[in-house]
């Protein structure tokens, strides 16, 4: 079964029942997310375990408010998308509670790249997301040290083509966005992922 496929056939009974969920049975995320929200590379869903409860509220509230995932060709943003639109200010804040107690755990690693060429690529980046890519809520920029590394190329890949970082409330996406710019092509993003993967070795 495609990728695409595996997603749509796990909104259907999301979609179906948005409509009469209760403000605290907001619960559904781990079917995608896994266990513990230790993310789930066969729906493309990735790790929130470890993630910032600020990182967490401002996602939610974008997709929620389609600011994110509205892209016609950002596929795994059009999968999540629908599961944050019923989403309360409450149900919000209950999930960062929630999602609180799980344990940081990094993520597996599945791709490798030239690791000089990505330490090179990264010294930019490592003004917002810090020297050892521990995020900096102060900039509004996540932590990527721990993040399944297959979810941080499709979100570079959005970012270079448009599909994320585009709407005109995403002020935290569009300022990410002019950063891609610095990188060409494949080698370059797998290249700076794999570095990335190496801070949390
Ligand atoms: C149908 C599967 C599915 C369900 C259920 C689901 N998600 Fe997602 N979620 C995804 C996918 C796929 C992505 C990746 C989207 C992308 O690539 O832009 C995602 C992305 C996210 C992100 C962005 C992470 C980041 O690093 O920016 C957050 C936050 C999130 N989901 C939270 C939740 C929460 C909380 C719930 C439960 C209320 C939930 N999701 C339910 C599939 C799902
Ligand atoms: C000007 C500050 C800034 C710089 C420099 C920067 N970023 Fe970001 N980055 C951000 C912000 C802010 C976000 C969160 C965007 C949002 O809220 O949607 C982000 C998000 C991301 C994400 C998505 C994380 C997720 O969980 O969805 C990745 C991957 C990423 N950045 C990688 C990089 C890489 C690689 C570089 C260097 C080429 C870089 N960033 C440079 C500010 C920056």
């Amino acid at each position: 079964m495609t990728r695409l496929a595996l997603i749509c056939l796990l909104c259907i009974p999301f979609l179906a029942s948005a409509a009469e969920r209760e403000p605290f049975d907001d619960r559904y995320c781990t079917t995608c997310h896994g266990t513990d929200g230790r993310g789930n590379e066969g729906v493309q869903a990735p790790r929130l375990a470890g993630m910032e409860p600020w990182y967490l509220k401002r996602q939610l509230e974008n997709y929620r408010d389609g600011v994110r995932g509205a892209h016609p060709d950002d596929i795994e943003g059009l999968a999540m998308q629908p599961m944050a639109a019923g989403l309360t200010d409450e149900s919000i804040q209950d999930i960062i509670e929630w999602a609180g107690g799980w344990n940081y755990v990094p993520a597996e690693h599945t791709i490798s790249g030239d690791l000089d060429a990505g330490r090179a690529l990264y010294q930019p980046c490592a003004t917002c997301h810090g020297a050892n890519a521990e995020g900096n809520e102060a900039l509004g920029a996540p932590a990527l040290a721990g993040q399944n590394d297959w979810y941080m190329v499709t979100q570079l890949r959005n970012f270079l083509a448009g599909y994320r970082g585009v709407h005109p409330r995403d002020v935290y996406g569009a300022q990410m966005r002019v950063m891609t710019t610095g990188l060409n092509g494949e080698n370059d993003i797998n290249n700076v992922v794999a570095y990335i993967n190496s801070l949390s070795d």
